[in-house]
């Protein structure tokens, strides 16, 4: 199954169609819960470990200014199949230039392009916001996802091992056991910045070791 638009083809059996990619509304929160909660069930892709009440997904909704951390809703036939988001890195305010980025596309249409035109549309509506860094931090094995990071020109910066548990008993083997953190500019890379970036986080845990 192939999105034509997406991946220029169109000799198999099924063309799936490319989604209509907009930003999200507080209707589309229930389908965007669903997306995501079918994850935090099945899947180490979230380290959330119980599924996210309609209420706590409202208050995701809030905490994302949508002048500076987008959030994108990919559909079709207005079926929500997918969801693209910007969030803070971290809390204070020095690392206002980095965003976190996030994305989620419905099982049913996974491998379809989805994933591909969110995040497109979604380093669309990052330019021109101030902003130098996006960081996504993906839990192995993740092989779509790396596939879809390093497509939209994200680079691996770090490997952390052993830094999330979930599934202990039910996956055995598939339980995570180690964290690959990606991370790219909004266009192209720079080693300078790279630099910057472990310089920042040296003297950053060096100051939480002197409180
Ligand atoms: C990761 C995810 C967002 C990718 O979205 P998608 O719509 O399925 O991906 P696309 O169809 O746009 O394909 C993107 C790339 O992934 C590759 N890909 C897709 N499914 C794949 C799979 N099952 N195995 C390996 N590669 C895969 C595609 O070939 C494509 O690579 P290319 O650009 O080099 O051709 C989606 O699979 C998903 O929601 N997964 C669960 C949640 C998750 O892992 N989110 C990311 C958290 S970091």
């Amino acid at each position: 199954m192939r999105n034509a638009d997406a991946h220029g083809g169109s000799d198999d059996e099924r063309v799936v169609k490319s989604p209509t990619i907009r930003t999200v509304t507080p209707d589309d929160l229930e389908a965007v819960n669903d997306i995501y909660n079918h994850y935090v069930r099945t899947s180490h892709a979230t380290f959330d470990l119980e599924p996210l009440t309609a209420e706590r997904r409202r208050v995701w909704l809030d905490e994302h200014d949508p002048h500076r951390h987008p959030i994108l809703v990919a559909a079709r036939d207005e079926r929500i199949v997918g969801y693209a988001s910007a969030g803070r890195f971290r809390a204070r305010p020095g690392y206002d230039t980095t965003v976190e980025t996030s994305v989620y596309v419905d099982e049913a249409a996974s491998g379809t392009g989805v994933g591909t035109s969110l995040y497109a549309a979604l380093f669309d509506a990052l330019a021109g916001r101030g902003l130098h860094r996006a960081v996504a931090g993906i839990a192995l094995p993740n092989d779509a996802s790396i596939a879809l990071h390093l497509r939209a020109g994200f680079r691996q910066v770090a490997h952390f091992t052993e830094q999330g548990w979930k599934f202990r008993t039910l996956l055995g083997r598939r339980v995570v056991r180690t964290l690959a953190h990606l991370t790219g500019p909004i266009r192209g890379i720079s080693l300078v910045n790279l630099q910057l970036l472990r310089h920042t986080k040296r003297r950053r845990s060096a100051c939480e070791h002197s409180r």
